[in-house]
């Protein structure tokens, strides 16, 4: 992609978390609607300091834009709770965040030889990043909005369409051993998908499509949240504490029907969509009830590779494995993006959601959260 593209890309991923503040009442953007969610104007602050911190005071050393800024905009340094009523006025931060990133569009476009040789813009590294950070943080407003509707919803409206429980259908594809490909490449990958490696692997048969609604009902039907045996110790106290019995964006209606919660409200349970909204104890559980496993992040990525998955891009997708570095690993273009994280608490997520933009959408893109983490658009696919 042409530099002037790749900027057209970046201008139109700010757009998009600059609409969502544009369209959000002052409470609504204010408000944390979730423990592990900042408010939705914070999201859009964080994106323009996330901008400005590299393009002006890391690429030429300026940072009258982002000193005053940096304790509010960086993740640890303020908590989640003091974020909503520590935002200035929305239509203030509205109208920052337009001059801003617009600046930045054009600073790009006209950048002085000597800073276009910087090492942080070879094959426009800095760019591809800028556009991934935004693209990421849109998905994370989306969950945001969610988590809003859930707050908002009472059952008073009867679901368009009653979802009606199926039986898993094994429809899987067998993948011969060998050595697989995993990994990304310069300039977009993160600093996690780096470097390349050779995985070896052992022969395995993955399901062509995700778990659907229709099956995860199945589970739910057949007892699946109240039978101990499906669930390890700690699914086990996660689901006594939780006192959870179906995914986070599921809804009963006034006839006891099930709908789907979502950035627009309720909407029907298509059957054989993925389903989503679900954590890692219960994508476990669910594998476990099916006689299956989840798939090691390595086995995902090579089936996708070789064309043999479908459906992969709707929903995030639990792997098996803790996300961890590769051999070789070297944090870029800062410490704490993917290192931290390196924890063994955080679980590997492969192939992305409805809400997830173009830019993020590759084989060897790596998500990772905790296990408990329900607010993502995930659900799963079965490994035999
Ligand atoms: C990879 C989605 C867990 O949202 O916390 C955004 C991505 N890192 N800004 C997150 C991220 C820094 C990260 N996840
Ligand atoms: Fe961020």
């Amino acid at each position: 992609m042409s530099r002037e593209a790749l900027i057209d890309s970046l201008g139109r991923s700010q757009a998009l978390v600059q609409a969502l503040v544009a369209d959000a009442d002052e409470a609504a953007y204010r408000h944390q609607h979730h423990a592990d969610l900042s408010p939705l104007g914070w999201h859009l602050g964080h994106c323009v300091y996330n901008e400005c911190f590299w393009l002006h005071e890391k690429l030429r050393g300026d940072d009258s834009v982002t000193a005053p800024i940096a304790d509010f905009y960086t993740p640890p340094r303020t908590p989640k709770e003091e974020r909503g009523r520590r935002l200035p006025p929305r239509a203030d931060l509205l109208t920052w965040a337009q001059e801003m990133q617009h600046y930045n569009l054009h600073y790009l476009r006209n950048l002085r030889p000597e800073l276009s040789r910087h090492p942080l813009l070879q094959d426009d590294y800095l760019i591809h990043f800028l556009l991934q950070h935004n693209s990421q943080h849109y998905e994370t407003m989306l969950m945001v909005l969610t988590q809003k509707s859930l707050g908002e919803y009472t059952p008073e409206h009867a679901a368009p369409g009653a979802l009606q429980a199926a039986t898993p259908a094994r429809d899987s594809i067998d993948i011969p051993g060998g050595h697989y490909r995993i990994g990304g490449e310069r300039p977009m990958a993160y600093d996690n998908e780096l470097p390349p490696q050779q995985a070896e692997l052992g022969p395995f048969s993955i399901a062509r499509r995700p778990v659907s609604n229709a099956e995860y009902l199945g589970f739910i039907d057949s007892g699946g949240y109240a039978d101990a045996s499906l669930w390890d110790a700690a699914g086990n106290a996660w689901r006594q504490a939780s006192g959870a019995a179906h995914p986070d964006h599921w809804r009963r209606d006034a006839e006891g029907q099930w709908q789907g919660l979502g950035v627009r409200g309720a909407y029907a349970l298509a059957p054989e969509e993925p389903v989503s909204g679900l954590n890692h104890y219960e994508a476990s559980a669910f594998a476990r009830w099916a006689g299956a496993g989840l798939p090691h992040e390595y086995q995902w990525e090579a089936a996708c590779r070789i064309g043999a998955l479908q459906q992969t891009g709707r929903v995030w997708e639990w792997c098996g494995n803790s996300f961890q570095p590769y051999d070789g690993f070297q944090p870029f273009p800062y410490d704490e993006y993917s290192q931290p994280w390196f924890d063994g608490s955080h679980y590997a997520l492969k192939g992305g959601s409805l809400y997830t933009q173009p830019a993020i959408k590759r084989p060897s893109f790596r998500n990772f959260f905790e296990a408990d983490k329900r607010h993502v658009f995930a659900g799963l696919r079965l490994v035999y």
